[in-house]
């Protein structure tokens, strides 16, 4: 059982300057909630309560100050530095003694998942004792993500990160589950040719020992990520779109924490009063008074 997610909200975001070159990416609004909402959601749809939130040392205060120490959301938020962006991969060296030996999950703090019967699927990853799990989306530009091949059986049989030539339209989404070797595994990590430890080399690692199992979210699932100004743009419509036509939230850790029994309804509608008279606010008020299924 995999109790622990980390939140990787560094680097420099250089693909959005200069939108920032004075705050981080991730407290960048995706409609109406900042960025870093939307993989804290993910995490606490798999059943984590205990979440790791690390970002640059200009940065971490103000999540901090977004955040606090969770209690609002029935979770425990915890913060570290990450002093230079030496890579995804660092976040388990980074977390070593947080993680204390224990599996650890982590999600990139600009990625967005959304789709039906998610938590389900991601509380089994969870749940996985022995092994990592990770997810592979289709996309029409792989070359920009991790690249996961499978054989005819549906086996995965590599992972590239960012190949020229592509062997599949299978991007590796920026959300990981592993058991307790995965700072073991990360200690042997060296490098990359950009200078970083490539998570996609983690991932390697576990495919070596025959239990890396590679999760295909379908059709029915949005995935996004917000790095760069069309995708930041393209979140925020996605987020509008779903939001105003259903009148149900994407992204809201505080409805999340409620639906997973975290939070009871007043807390809920306590927190809801905090965000005041915004339309979030309001849809979070309804669900607390058990206006939404
Ligand atoms: C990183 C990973 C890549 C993964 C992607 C998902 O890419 O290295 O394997 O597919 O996140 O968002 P980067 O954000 O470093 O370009």
């Amino acid at each position: 059982m995999i109790r622990k997610g980390i939140l990787l909200a560094g680097g420099s975001g250089t693909r959005l300057h200069p939108i920032t070159q004075a705050t981080s990416k991730q407290l960048l609004p995706v409609y109406d909630k900042p960025m870093v909402y939307y993989p804290l959601s993910t995490l606490l749809q798999a059943g984590i309560r205990d979440v790791l939130v690390i970002s640059t040392p200009q940065d971490l205060p103000q999540f901090q100050r977004l955040f606090h120490d969770g209690a609002h959301l029935g979770v425990r938020i915890s913060y570290a530095e990450q002093p230079s962006p030496d890579g995804i991969a660092q976040a388990f060296l980074i977390g070593e003694e947080w993680i204390a030996g224990e599996g650890c999950a982590l999600v990139l703090g600009d990625n967005l998942i959304h789709g039906d019967h998610l938590s389900s699927m991601l509380c089994a990853a969870s749940a996985r004792a022995d092994g990592a799990t990770v997810f592979a989306y289709q996309v029409r530009d792989p070359e920009r993500y991790g690249v996961v091949s499978f054989d005819e059986a549906g086996n995965a049989t590599g992972i590239v990160e960012k190949p020229t030539r592509p062997e599949s339209p299978w991007a590796v989404t920026g959300l990981y589950f592993y058991d307790h070797r995965v700072t073991s595994f990360a200690r042997r990590l060296r490098p990359s040719a950009r200078g970083e430890l490539e998570i996609t080399d983690l991932n390697q690692i576990y495919l070596r020992e025959g239990v890396l199992k590679v999760e295909r979210l379908g059709r029915g699932t949005a995935w996004l990520d917000a790095g760069t100004p069309d995708s930041l743009l393209q979140a925020a419509t996605f987020v509008q779109t779903i939001q105003s036509r259903q009148g149900n939230l994407v992204g809201s850790p505080e409805e999340v924490a409620f639906r997973m029994g975290f939070i009871d309804a007043a807390a809920l509608r306590a927190r809801a009063a905090m965000i005041g008279k915004t339309e979030l606010g309001r849809i979070l008020h309804e669900i607390g008074e058990g206006h939404h299924a």
